[in-house]
């Protein structure tokens, strides 16, 4: 069975494996499911990994094969297995449990164990391949109707945990509701993040550096969000016109623009970090400042990373909302389709070197007719 791997921490590895064909014996308890990969998506931290900077490989290899954001069918079940069936399309979580507390509970995501597993980034292989099997508890099943744009749910349980767990910190203040947010970055993470606040009646500003009009910004601006280019407008401008923004979702890749958005934060705000920055950039802030904003308006600023099954399933719900509101504006963020496994040089060099495109793709094989 074909599969793409990377070298971790060496640059610009990439490389077809032969591996075996999964089989359902390998997960205990008769729960385990067969699926055949049908599209996996590539992201900023596929970038990384191909970039070198950042994951490891599964004990016993020194090759990790990539790609987390994956869509397939299921092919065969365990005997245990009740919640699917072969022929339903699926969607696996990322993050495997470890051994803190709140793995235990089910919330691998908000792990406190200094190792993770996360499978296509660290220690655990992806599903860049034909075939994976999987214990039943990590797939997230996909209503035939959102079988277009299922290999965005990944992406899209990462928001859906940074708003629920934004709402959830804000019932410390009891009436708290956002009337205006802002997202800080266009990209993948950026439009997502715009489109959940959207969906909750948010009147939503977005902040990137391009200069309207571009693909995003029309992509933003059709779901009724307004586009800033801070090239021609100051966040703390915007915010004057445009704010008091009760929410910010930082997305934008660069740790910088986090002090930005913490100056515009309202009272009572919460400013939701969700870029992972592997670099090592250091800027002065105005401390004083900052420090009695956020103390003297009752602020709070947090990070969140990866996403339990729950935020899966509140994306599915969220895909066939906005399907309803704005039918086919998901799949257009389906910019850059690669077709098959064979193609995977194209796959990184697309990812590389394409700033425009907002989803590189591959599309690993095609269903199954059931
Ligand atoms: C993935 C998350 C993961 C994070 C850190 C993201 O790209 O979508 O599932 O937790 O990277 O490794
Ligand atoms: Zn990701």
């Amino acid at each position: 069975m074909k599969a793409i791997a990377i070298t971790p921490r060496q640059e610009h590895t990439a490389f077809m494996v032969d591996l075996p064909k999964p089989t359902l014996d390998e997960i205990p308890n008769g729960r385990g499911v067969l699926v055949k990969v049908l599209m996996v998506g590539q992201d900023g931290t596929d970038k990384e990994l191909y970039g070198g900077e950042y994951g490891a490989p599964p004990p016993g290899y020194d090759f990790l094969v990539t790609g987390h954001e994956s869509f397939g069918q299921v092919v065969d079940v365990g005997a245990n297995v009740t919640q699917v069936a072969a022929g339903d399309f699926v969607v696996p979580t990322v993050r495997r449990p470890g051994n803190s507390i709140y793995d235990v509970i089910g919330t691998n995501d908000m792990t406190t164990d200094s190792t993770y597993y996360e499978r296509g980034i660290n220690l655990r292989h992806g599903f860049l391949t034909e075939y994976y099997v999987e214990d039943v508890e990590f797939l997230v099943k996909i209503p035939n109707g959102l079988k277009h744009i299922g290999v965005l749910l990944e992406p899209m349980s990462i928001i859906e945990k940074g708003i629920v767990q934004a709402y959830e910190i804000q019932r410390r203040l009891k009436v708290w509701q956002p009337h205006k947010a802002a997202v800080v970055g266009a990209g993948t993470i950026g439009l997502l993040a715009a489109l959940g606040m959207r969906l909750r009646g948010v009147d939503v500003t977005a902040f990137a550096r391009s200069q309207k009009p571009t693909f995003n910004s029309d992509l933003l601006e059709d779901i009724g969000v307004r586009y800033v280019s801070t090239r021609e407008m100051s966040m703390a401008d915007a915010a004057a016109q445009f704010g008091p923004f009760d929410l910010i979702f930082e997305a934008s890749g660069s740790s910088p623009q986090v002090f930005e958005a913490a100056n515009v934060l309202a009272k009572n705000g919460v400013l939701v970090l969700s870029s992972i920055t592997g670099g090592s950039k250091t800027i002065e802030v105005q401390s004083d400042k900052l420090n009695l904003d956020f103390v003297l308006g009752n602020k709070v600023m947090f990070g969140t990373v990866n996403a339990h099954r729950g935020y899966f399933e509140t994306g599915v719900a969220d895909f066939a909302q906005a399907e309803a509101a704005w039918p086919g504006w998901l799949s257009r963020l389906l910019t850059h389709p690669i077709q098959g496994l064979d193609n995977y040089a194209e796959m990184f060099r697309t990812l590389l070197e394409t700033k425009e495109a907002i989803k590189v793709h591959v599309i690993v094989s095609e269903e199954n007719a059931i």
